[in-house]
């Protein structure tokens, strides 16, 4: 029995894939590289010593889809896939849409199909919106801010109604909060297209000599130091999380959302702070206006993973950015180099 990992070339994706060919699995991944390189495959390889079969598919295309499960016995899917960039998705929606909700409509439907109906899905601390009080927990309301924000709350809207159909479907929808960090091979991490947008990639960029300086947006948050709190979890114990989910999926009924977060906040200038002692590098930086869509404070009630899914984050801030730090100045090009 195979699992089929959609997107698993992907920053997270990869680091799960490493993780579950630890454990034996025999993994096969479906990508379009639409965001990822081959490269990571031979990375894989070196850490583990073992290989995955790799197909080059997208998940909105039923027909490629369809051949895969008609070729191999699959137990269990875990989807990764999709666009990923906040601000991108507000220029571009409908490619959102269409690759977001469509492509994972079409994967559920060939699921469904070939009666696979074990899945563990890629969701995020987004869908809580921007009027809940942190600690989030997963009995609060949802809602979606930006087209990327809707496209994670319909495909989970999508799952609800689809176990509610049909008992036979186990999900986990696993809702991240800001993962960052890499392996601590230094082989396989995070290596945005462009600019990043995200903080910790700017950062790293910033340390690394390729971008001038960070812009910190605002510092007059209610928060330790004025700039934003967030919930950074390191990308091996979300890829632990996606292993522990696997395997409680039969104890799973229906569809089951699950945070995916440490319960702790770090402010920006925290990051910025630790980031440079780790690294020795100055990190210049200017404090700028808020970012549109940012709210002051974001961190996990992690209770129903702990519970449920017998998960727990181990590793701490000073791991994260050491590794996301080994990462980055070794690859200072990422996959290219
Ligand atoms: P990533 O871009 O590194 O990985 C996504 C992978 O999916 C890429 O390899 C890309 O080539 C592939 N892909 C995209 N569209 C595809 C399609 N139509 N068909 C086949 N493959 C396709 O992103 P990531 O950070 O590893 O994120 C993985 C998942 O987790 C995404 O669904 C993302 O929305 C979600 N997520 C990410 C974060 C984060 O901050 N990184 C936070 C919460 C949730
Ligand atoms: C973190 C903090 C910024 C960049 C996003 C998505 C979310 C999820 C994770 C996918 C905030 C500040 C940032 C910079 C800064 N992704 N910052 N200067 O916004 O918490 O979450 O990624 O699901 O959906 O919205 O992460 O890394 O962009 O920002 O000051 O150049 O860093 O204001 O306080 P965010 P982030």
């Amino acid at each position: 029995m195979s699992l089929l990992i959609t997107g698993g070339t992907g920053y997270i994706g990869s680091h799960t894939v490493v993780e579950l060919l630890k454990l034996d699995q025999d993994i096969i991944i479906a990508d379009n590289l639409s965001n990822s390189s081959t490269v990571v495959l031979d990375r894989i390889k070196e850490i583990t010593d073992k290989s995955v079969t790799f197909i080059k598919a997208d998940i909105c295309d039923f027909a490629s889809l369809d051949a895969i499960f008609e070729q191999n016995d699959i137990e269990a899917v875990i989807h990764f896939a999709g666009l990923k960039a906040v601000g991108e998705s507000n220029q571009i929606p409908l490619n959102y849409y269409q690759n977001n909700v469509a492509g994972s409509v079409t994967l559920f439907q060939v699921m469904a199909k070939h009666n696979v109906k074990k899945l563990v899905f890629s969701s995020s601390a987004t869908v809580y919106g921007e009027n809940n009080v942190s600690p989030l927990d997963e009995s609060m309301p949802t809602s979606a801010i930006n087209p990327y924000g809707q496209t994670k709350l319909m495909v989970e809207n999508i799952l609800f109604d689809l176990a509610k159909s049909d008992s036979e479907w186990s999900i986990a929808c696993l809702r991240y909060f800001n993962p960052i960090g890499a392996h601590d091979s230094g082989l396989i991490g995070e290596h945005p297209n462009g600019i990043p947008n995200n903080l910790l990639p700017y950062v790293a960029q910033v340390a690394v000599g390729r971008l001038a300086q960070l812009q910190v947006f605002g510092d007059d948050y209610d928060t330790v130091d004025g700039t934003g709190v967030r919930d950074y979890i390191h990308v091996v114990d979300l890829a632990l999380g996606h292993v522990k989910a696997l395997q409680k999926l039969d104890d799973i009924e229906g569809c089951q959302p699950i945070n995916i977060g440490t319960g702790n906040g770090t402010s920006v200038l925290e990051i910025v702070n630790t980031f440079k002692d780790i690294s020795g590098k100055d990190i210049p930086y200017t404090i700028v206006p808020r970012r549109a869509g940012d709210i002051a404070t974001v961190y996990a009630d992690a209770s129903v993973a702990n519970n449920l899914l017998d998960w727990k984050a181990t590793r701490d801030l000073t791991e994260m950015i050491t590794d996301t730090w080994r990462w980055q100045s070794k690859n200072p090009n990422g996959f290219e180099s």
